[in-house]
Parts: structure tokens; sequence; C-alpha cells
């Protein structure tokens, strides 16, 4: 009797999870759909990154190219091909800034795969000391590479993120990104999801 209600309760339990996520894209159709089913792959790969950055997963130079090839190939135009004029069918997240705003919003989608370029690029790049403890440490890891620009343009970071950085082209280029270790690039390209987010996507509660 026992073992059978803990299959039992397994067994709900992932059918809970696979209801869950179908109520996460609520019925979307056609390019809504299509435009979340596109992030929540970046979101993935995304999440991937993270845990390797973090030390939570043993980092693999190879499997972070991957990764940011994935980002790379649904950022650009395969981006902003999925927000056709006008196209906020619920359940989406989206907002009209997107389209009063387009010349911003496709530099950040341009952004984020140039930046995922480079995070392939510097993906074998020395890395600050394992369990360096919170990727913010990248000031001090530019020292032992002899880069005086490079922390020249850590420094730089926090305050371009105090400021939504993505604004209008103000980031690093994809040329400082590549000399980077991979943890700051990685900073970076997150900083791009998240601006974009940030004014065209609606407030997450
Ligand atoms: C150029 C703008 C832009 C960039 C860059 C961007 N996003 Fe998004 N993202 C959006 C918009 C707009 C939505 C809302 C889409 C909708 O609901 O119609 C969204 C929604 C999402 C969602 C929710 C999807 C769902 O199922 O509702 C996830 C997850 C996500 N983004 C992850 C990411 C990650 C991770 C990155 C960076 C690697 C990223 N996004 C980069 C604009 C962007």
């Amino acid at each position: 009797m026992k073992p059978m209600t803990i299959a039992t309760a397994a067994l709900a339990a992932m059918l809970a999870g696979g209801v869950a996520g179908a109520f996460a894209h609520g019925g979307a159709t056609g390019v809504v759909k299509e435009r979340m089913e596109s992030m929540e792959a970046l979101g993935d790969a995304m999440k991937e990154l993270t845990a390797m950055m973090r030390g939570q997963r043993p980092y693999g130079a190879e499997r972070v190219r991957a990764l940011a090839g994935i980002i790379e190939s649904h950022g650009g135009d395969a981006l902003t091909e999925l927000f056709p004029k006008g196209s906020l069918d619920h359940p989406s997240e989206a907002v009209p800034a997107i389209w009063s705003n387009w010349d911003r919003f496709s530099a950040i989608a341009n952004r984020l795969s140039e930046y995922a370029a480079a995070l392939a690029k510097a993906a074998g790049n020395d890395r600050p000391a394992a369990g360096a403890g919170g990727m913010m440490q990248g000031q001090g890891m530019m020292q032992g590479q002899g880069m005086m620009q490079g922390q020249g343009m850590m420094q730089g970071q926090g305050m371009m993120q105090g400021q939504g950085m993505m604004g209008t082209g103000h980031g690093p280029t994809a040329e400082m990104l590549v000399r980077m270790p991979p943890d700051a690039v990685f900073l970076h390209l997150a900083d791009t999801c998240s601006a974009c987010h940030q004014d065209f996507r609606k407030k997450q509660n």
C-alpha cells in the first residue's frame, strides 16, 4: 500500500507540473506563442549558464559555446520578426512601446546576439578563482590579465547598469567583451535581457 501511495504522489506531482506548464502560456497562439517559446529557450540557456557561472555546475567552455550559440540564434532578426506590429494578443506580456520605440527594441535584440557571440568567443578565457562568490568579483579578476582597459571597463559596468545601459548602444563593444572573463561577458548578456524586459515587457509581480 505504501509504495503505491508514493508512486501515486509522484505521478500526481508530475501531472501537476505538466498542467502548470500549460497554464504558463495560457492559450497563447500564433506569433505570441512562438515568441514565448523562443524566450523560454533563452531562459533555459541562461539558467544553465547561471548555474555554471555560480559553480553549481561544472564549467565547460564547450557547453558555454553551445548555449551562447542558442542565445545568439534567438536574438537579432530572429527575435524582432516575432514582434509584428501590434501583436499583443492575450496572454502576451509585451507592451505597445515596442513599436513606438522600435529602434531601441531592435538595437537591444541585436545586442543580444552580439553579446552571445562574444560569450562564445570568451568561453575559454581565464576565469576568476573558483568560488569567488559572486560574479561581481569581476573587477578584481581583471588584474591578473594585465588588461588595464578591461579594468576601466569593469568599473564602468556598475554605472551603466544603474542607468539602463542598453539604451542607445553605450554598452561595451563585443570586441571588448571577447577579452573579458566569460563571467563578465555573461553579466553583460544578462543585462541585455533585463534591459529589454524592463522597458518592453509588462512588470512581473
Ligand atoms: C529585445 C527585447 C528582449 C530581449 C533582448 C529579451 N527578451 Fe525576453 N521577452 C521580451 C518580451 C517583449 C517578452 C514578452 C513577450 C510576450 O509575452 O508576448 C519577453 C518574455 C520573456 C519570457 C517569458 C516567456 C513566456 O512564456 O511568457 C522569458 C522567460 C524571457 N523573456 C527570457 C529572456 C531571456 C533569458 C533573455 C536574454 C537571454 C531575454 N528574454 C531577452 C523581450 C526581450
